[in-house]
Parts: C-alpha cells; sequence; structure tokens
C-alpha cells in the first residue's frame, strides 16, 4: 500500500507492527467490588469494548477521545501490562500472549504523561537510559549506546547530562531522557499517552518535532495518545477517535479533519484549544460512564443529530437510541460508526 500524500513515507504490504483486535477490557471497579462483598453483581466498567486498528511500519496513528474513553487502558493492553477479556494484540502477525513477550517488551516501547514520576529521582541521567539497557542486556558499548540515545533525544553534548539528576532537569529534558530510555533498546513502537500534556506550551513543539524526526530518521512507528486533536493535526498520519471504549471513526488525518463524519469527532473539533492542553469536558450531558453504556449508538444520549430532531427527521432515530451498530468505511480508509454518515456517505 503506498500513499499519495507526499510528505508521508510509502508504507510496506508487510502485516503491520502492531494490530488491535476486538479487544476488550473490563474493569469490576469499586461498585463492582462492595456488590461482591454484599452477594450482589454490579455492572464492570467496559473500559475498552471492543477495539480494532493497526499501525504499520513507519507510521505515526493518533489515538483521540476525551478523559475517560480507554485511551490509557487500551495503551496498557498493548504493552501487554493488563489482560485483555477478549481479543489480541499482534506483533508482526504474533499474538502477545503466544510470542516471546521479553523482545516485545524492548521493540515496543511506552513514554508516558508524566516524565516526573517515571524517572526515578535518586537516579542519574546516565543510570536512567542505561537501565533497559542492562534489565535486557543489550549487547555492546554500554556508554556509547547511552550517549548516542541521548544525543538522538536532544541533549546534546551528551556527556553533560549523565551525572544530572531528574530534578536538575527541565520538565521537557525529563521527557527526552525518558524518550533516550526508550531509544537506547531500538524500538519499532513508541507508545506516547498523552506525551506533552505535562510539559510547559513552549516546549510541546520540540518534543513533538522529535518524536516525528524519531519516525523520519529511523522509521520508528508511533502510537501517540491525545486528547488533543489539535496535537493530532500536527503530527499523525491517521486518527482514530474513540469514545465510551470503541472506536468511532478512523482515517487519513487530513479527511478525519478536515472532512469528520462522525457527530463525536466534530464536537472534539469544536474544541481544539488554541494552545493545546485543556482537559475540559466537551458536549452537554452526562459524561461517558463505561459502566453505564447506553443501548444503540453509545454516543446517541450525546448526539447533537438526535437532540436537534434531525435524526427522526431522517428515520434513523430508532436505530441511534437501540440498535448497537460497527464501524464501516464510508470513503477511501475513512471509517465511521454512525447512521447519519451511512446516509451521508453512502458510497460502500
Ligand atoms: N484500574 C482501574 N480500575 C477501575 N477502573 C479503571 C481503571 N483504570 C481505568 N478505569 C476506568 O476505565 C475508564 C477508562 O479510563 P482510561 O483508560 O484511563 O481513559 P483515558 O486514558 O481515555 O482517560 C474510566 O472510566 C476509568 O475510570
Ligand atoms: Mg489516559
Amino acid at each position: 500500500m503506498t500513499t499519495a500524500h507526499p510528505d508521508v513515507p510509502a508504507v510496506a504490504v508487510d502485516a503491520p507492527v502492531l494490530e488491535v483486535r476486538d479487544v476488550h477490557v473490563n474493569f469490576a471497579g469499586r461498585q463492582g467490588l462492595i456488590a461482591s462483598i454484599m452477594g450482589k453483581t454490579a455492572p464492570s466498567a467496559r473500559a475498552v469494548d471492543g477495539v480494532d486498528f493497526s499501525l504499520a511500519k513507519g507510521e505515526i496513528v493518533a489515538l483521540a477521545g476525551e478523559s475517560g474513553c480507554g485511551k490509557t487502558t487500551l495503551a496498557r493492553a498493548i504493552m501487554g501490562i493488563i489482560k485483555p477479556e477478549k481479543g489480541d494484540v499482534l506483533h508482526e502477525g504474533t499474538s502477545i500472549r503466544t510470542g516471546n513477550i521479553r523482545d516485545y517488551r524492548r521493540r515496543v516501547q511506552m513514554v508516558f504523561q508524566d516524565p516526573t514520576a517515571a524517572l526515578n529521582p535518586r537516579k542519574t541521567v546516565y543510570e536512567l537510559v542505561a537501565e533497559g539497557l542492562r534489565v535486557h542486556k543489550v549487547p555492546g558499548n554500554e556508554e556509547e549506546q547511552v550517549a548516542s540515545s541521548l544525543s538522538r533525544a536532544g541533549l546534546r553534548p551528551p556527556e553533560r547530562f549523565y551525572l544530572q539528576y531528574p530534578h536538575e532537569l527541565s520538565g521537557g529534558q525529563r521527557q527526552r531522557v525518558v524518550i533516550a530510555g526508550a531509544l537506547a533498546l531500538d524500538p519499532e513502537v513508541i507508545v506516547a499517552d498523552e506525551p506533552v500534556s505535562s510539559l510547559d506550551a513552549s516546549v510541546r513543539g520540540e518534543i513533538l518535532k522529535l518524536l516525528m524526526d524519531l519516525r523520519a530518521d529511523l522509521q520508528i512507528s508511533i502510537l501517540v495518545i491525545t486528547h488533543d486533536l489539535g496535537l493530532a493535526w500536527t503530527i499523525a498520519d491517521r486518527v482514530v477517535v474513540m469514545y465510551l471504549g470503541r472506536v468511532v471513526e478512523s482515517g487519513p488525518t487530513e479527511d478525519v479533519l478536515l472532512r469528520p463524519m462522525h457527530p463525536y469527532t466534530k464536537a472534539l473539533l469544536d474544541v481544539v484549544p488554541e494552545a493545546g492542553g485543556t482537559d475540559r469536558p466537551i458536549l452537554q450531558g452526562e459524561p461517558p460512564d463505561p459502566t453505564r453504556i447506553p443501548d444503540g449508538c453509545r454516543f446517541h444520549l450525546r448526539c447533537p443529530v438526535v437532540a436537534s430532531g434531525r435524526a427522526a427527521e431522517l428515520g434513523i432515530e430508532d436505530r441511534c437510541r437501540g440498535e448497537d451498530l460497527a464501524l464501516r468505511e464510508l470513503g477511501e480508509g475513512h471509517l465511521a460508526a454512525c447512521y447519519e454518515a451511512d446516509l451521508q456517505y453512502p458510497q460502500s
């Protein structure tokens, strides 16, 4: 498969580097625990409720959606930190349940939102970057590997940082140390969960630029998780929008952000913060609660198409309220799960 977009490198036909297939993650939650102690049952939180997508070599995909929609839970399932109730994660075509998990943990690296929490405050930058090399017993000259990773992550000259402690660095430099630690292991994939939302607005662009350089220079695939579609616009080839544990729309960034099909994506676009980074709730109505996923389209209680009466006019309201629906390809590589979009884009 090749892409017509001149800035995006052609993507190989091989199996995707990472594939998420119908992944479900449930949490018993506090209410569930209390109920089970009392011998009752309570609905569990369906935090991730049947998600499919893939990440190709050298591709940057943004996984977007407001707080609580299941992004971090999905990332943890992808990393093998939590085991899905159902579904599977495949690395180069092999399930991570049966594959070599040690090798996988080296090849797929995670970068968290808050570098201060991710870095042991009692270790020097050198030790922090060397840690993964030691855990994975990576052969070769350790100091050279640490130096080149720091340098690659933009901390130059690297020796200047060896003996520094995290508290001596800025937020942006700390996130660079985290990224250097990941790079030391020569990863194929970086899963970055809100990698810039704890940083000052002034350094966010630099860290995003670094991630884009890693893709361009090293062909690293990146899954970047964000609540900010502005960030997705800057960095991603493709956008996957999640609502209440499901993907509601996905496709090439330009298609999804310039011609959104799902009312939820449209609502998210209405609140793209100018400078990026607010996590304020969007839309009217109940905030999404994965212990109470509504019937029908899970967005219908907050959907402007339903609320305005347009769904009734179009004769789809009953389905919006009562019939669950799957993603359908409504444009080339552009998928949405919406009855109104089905009527508007009936090509397939
Ligand atoms: N360890 C957990 N135990 C119980 N519920 C959880 C746990 N982690 C997340 N959740 C719930 O799962 C849902 C999705 O959370 P999360 O994946 O963190 O969303 P996001 O990263 O998109 O903000 C939320 O309702 C959250 O409260
Ligand atoms: Mg999260």
